[in-house]
């Protein structure tokens, strides 16, 4: 594991070393491969570059990522975000209407449900409807998964016991069924099988690193109260009238509101460890040869909470992304919320667009606070 910047640097960018073989343990089939598990340097490249001669697995791929490769692209699902976001206000409302005015509400759930909301509607072609119905069903499912996933990487043996059920259960099939039928009936989609779908609804774990994302942000805030009462004077600042419309335009540009997203992506990273890659051939990294077949990891998490590099680490200063702080400049260079090199997230303008939309619409309208205890 490799905690120290320019090792780090090296591994990602430099070497751009591979995905470990544990990406593999965590395919449901083991044929089909996704954005995520696909190993393969030449495979992912033509994922990534699809083209309409290209098999269809790799265009529906494309289309269920595109948000993260266009920009236009991206720009023309600001209504569908926004209407995912009116659906919680109106919930959220109704509430705090019914409580006299203040409501206590896991706001973690609701955001999981939200962002879940969000995916289906710009990727998946169908609305899940999560924030209205409260429906666990699917969250549920996707935490199966990836508990089963987590339990595959360790015991990889475990799939081909014949007593152990398959990794996804039946419920899946009825929500596979719907974006099925829904994709059949667009151009391109004859070869468009269940199998790719399933595979892809790990995608949906994009929408958790998001939703968890903002949990985060709203914790810190809410256990930094000058920090919080900051983020409400630039957002009144910007939206003077309650009636402002909340745009990707308008909260792109909002300084402090994108040093909090930064300190809190920094201060609480979704890799809290390390990522896993692997040397295919001999390599010498500071001065260290690592043999073939060996799993190096930059520990991305790890070098973002270094003393070394961030002055008071395990605070939250948003203002060291707009000032240098006890003299030290935010390094960006040892900043990675979304890793980096050629297996960088390739959903990372898609989830700023959408952490500011949730945050600015959460905290121009509600005030916000723990409950005791
Ligand atoms: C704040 C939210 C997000 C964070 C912090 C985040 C972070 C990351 C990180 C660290 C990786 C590298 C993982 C690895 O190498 O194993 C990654 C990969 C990936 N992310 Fe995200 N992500 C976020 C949101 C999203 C969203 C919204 C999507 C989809 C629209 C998405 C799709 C993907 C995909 C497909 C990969 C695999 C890319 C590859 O292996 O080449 N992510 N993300």
């Amino acid at each position: 594991m490799f905690e120290e910047k320019s090792l780090i640097k090296k591994t990602l960018i430099d070497k751009d070393f591979v995905k470990a073989p544990v990406y593999e343990t965590v395919r449901i089939h083991p044929n089909v491969t996704s954005l995520i598990t696909e190993r393969d340097r030449a495979a992912y490249r033509q994922k990534v570059n699809a083209a309409p001669h290209l098999k269809i697995s790799m265009l529906t791929q494309r289309r269920l990522i595109s948000p993260g490769f266009s920009i236009s692209y991206l720009n023309g699902l600001e209504p569908l975000m926004k209407g995912c976001l009116d659906v919680l206000e109106r919930c959220l409302n109704k509430e705090c209407e019914k409580a006299g005015g203040y409501a206590v509400i896991n706001m973690s759930q609701m955001l999981g449900n939200l962002t879940s909301d969000v995916t289906s509607a710009t990727s998946f072609g169908g609305y899940f409807g999560l924030v209205e119905s409260n429906d666990m069903k699917m969250k549920n499912m996707v935490m199966d998964r990836l508990k089963r996933a987590a339990l595959d990487v360790q015991l990889p043996f475990i799939k081909y016991l014949p007593f152990v059920p398959p990794s996804q259960g039946e419920g899946l099939n009825d929500i596979i069924d719907n974006i099925v039928a829904t994709r059949k009936s667009e151009k391109n989609s004859e070869t468009f099988t269940h199998l790719h779908v399933r595979e892809e609804m790990s995608l949906i774990a994009g929408a958790d690193t998001t939703s968890t994302t903002a949990a985060f942000t709203l914790l810190l805030l809410v256990h930094n109260q000058d920090k919080l009462k900051k983020l409400v004077e630039e957002i009144d600042s910007a939206f003077p009238s309650k009636t402002d419309s909340i745009t990707f335009a308008k909260t792109q540009d909002l300084p402090y509101l994108n040093a909090v997203i930064n300190e809190s992506m920094r201060r609480m990273p979704i890799v809290a460890m390390g990522l896993a890659r692997w040397t295919e051939k001999p390599s010498i990294i500071s001065g260290y040869e690592i043999p073939a077949d060996t799993i190096v990891s930059p520990a991305i998490g790890q070098l973002m909470r270094d003393p070394r590099v961030w002055p008071d680490a395990e605070k939250f200063i948003p203002e060291r992304w707009l000032e240098a702080y006890k003299g030290v400049e935010a390094d960006k260079k040892a900043f990675y919320p979304f890793s980096s090199g050629s297996r960088i997230c390739p959903g990372q303008q898609f989830a700023l667009k959408e952490l500011r939309l949730i945050l600015v619409t959460l905290i121009r309208r509600y005030e916000l606070s723990l409950i005791p205890d």
